[in-house]
């Protein structure tokens, strides 16, 4: 048995790890449910021997790379905690600049948006908290994906959110979108990155495409012109080296307005346009 300072004090194990303290911090906060202020407001208090024993289970599972999201079986998104399991891509920071770039574009209290590939259900969920008024509909491919994107939004009770089934646009027919968005894959199938940190915890599925990663996105920009309404906007996250080539992709698909928004550490992150149809 240990107090939390000396179990916070193994952070030295977690080699592999960026955040080893905050790591730990997670994993204890997780099991002994707390917050991390009560862990520095106690930190003389013993583990009983069984939550000792998880807790070393835990570091175990972390020294093999598991991500923390996977050990807690949760992740905070836009202030939403969100249960997160194996289907889907864990949330990252990065993509609420997309939840801030449609909320400052987007002023209406009235709109029907479109998440395309809504995995837990992150990007749906956040604006749906800011905005109870709009119609959200979330797709996912993966069946399992979309349990999971209906269990958050049934926990945090948006009832303005459908949750389906969909291989994009697939299960959708006449319906107009004011907004359709997208966090999609847009990983190469030989990025080398693939083989390092949580990446490799989580499926293919949400991460790679091809034609260097962009295939979705064409796709994306593609269809979803059939199904926004009159100047729609689209607004796609991908990655920080692809703006040029997605920004190529939407003024070839026939959109106007079209700019890249910078993430938090000025890279290139989210582009976007309004289609005016023809
Ligand atoms: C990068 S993850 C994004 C998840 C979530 N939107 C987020 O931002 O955290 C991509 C998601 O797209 C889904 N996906 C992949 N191909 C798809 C397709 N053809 N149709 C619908 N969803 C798809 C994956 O299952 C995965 O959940």
């Amino acid at each position: 048995m240990a107090t939390v300072k000396e179990n916070l004090q193994r952070a030295t194990e977690l080699q592999h790890s960026d955040s080893p303290r905050l790591d730990l911090e997670v994993l204890l906060c997780h099991l002994l449910g707390k917050s991390r202020a009560w862990l520095y407001t106690w930190p003389e208090h013993q583990l009983d021997a069984g939550l000792q024993a998880q807790f070393e289970q835990l570091l175990e599972r972390r020294i093999a790379g598991e991500p923390v999201a996977h050990l807690t079986g949760s992740r905070e998104f836009w202030s939403l905690p969100l249960k997160v399991n194996r289907s889907t891509l864990i949330p990252r920071p990065d993509t609420e600049v997309l939840v801030e770039v449609v909320l400052a574009l987007c002023p209406q209290e009235k709109l029907a948006l479109l998440d395309l590939g809504t995995g837990t259900g992150a990007i749906a969920l956040a604006l749906a908290s800011e905005k109870p008024g709009w119609s959200i509909t979330a797709v996912d491919k993966m069946p399992a994906a979309v349990a999971l994107a209906q269990e958050n939004r049934d926990r945090l009770g948006f009832d303005h959110v459908s949750v389906l089934q969909s291989d994009w646009f697939s299960a959708l027919d006449t319906q107009r979108f004011d907004v359709i968005v997208s966090n999609p894959p847009y990983i190469d199938t030989q990025d080398p990155h693939l083989r390092e940190g949580d990446v490799r915890f989580e499926p293919r599925s949400a991460l790679v495409a091809e034609e260097q990663g962009l295939a979705d996105i064409r796709r994306i920009a593609a269809d979803a012109r059939t199904f926004l309404a009159a100047n729609g906007l689209l607004l796609v996250e991908h990655g920080w080296e692809q703006g040029k080539a997605v920004r190529g992709i939407f003024t070839e698909a026939g959109y106007d307005e079209v700019e890249t928004r910078l993430d938090y550490a000025g890279r290139e992150r989210v582009t976007l346009g309004r289609y005016r149809r023809p």
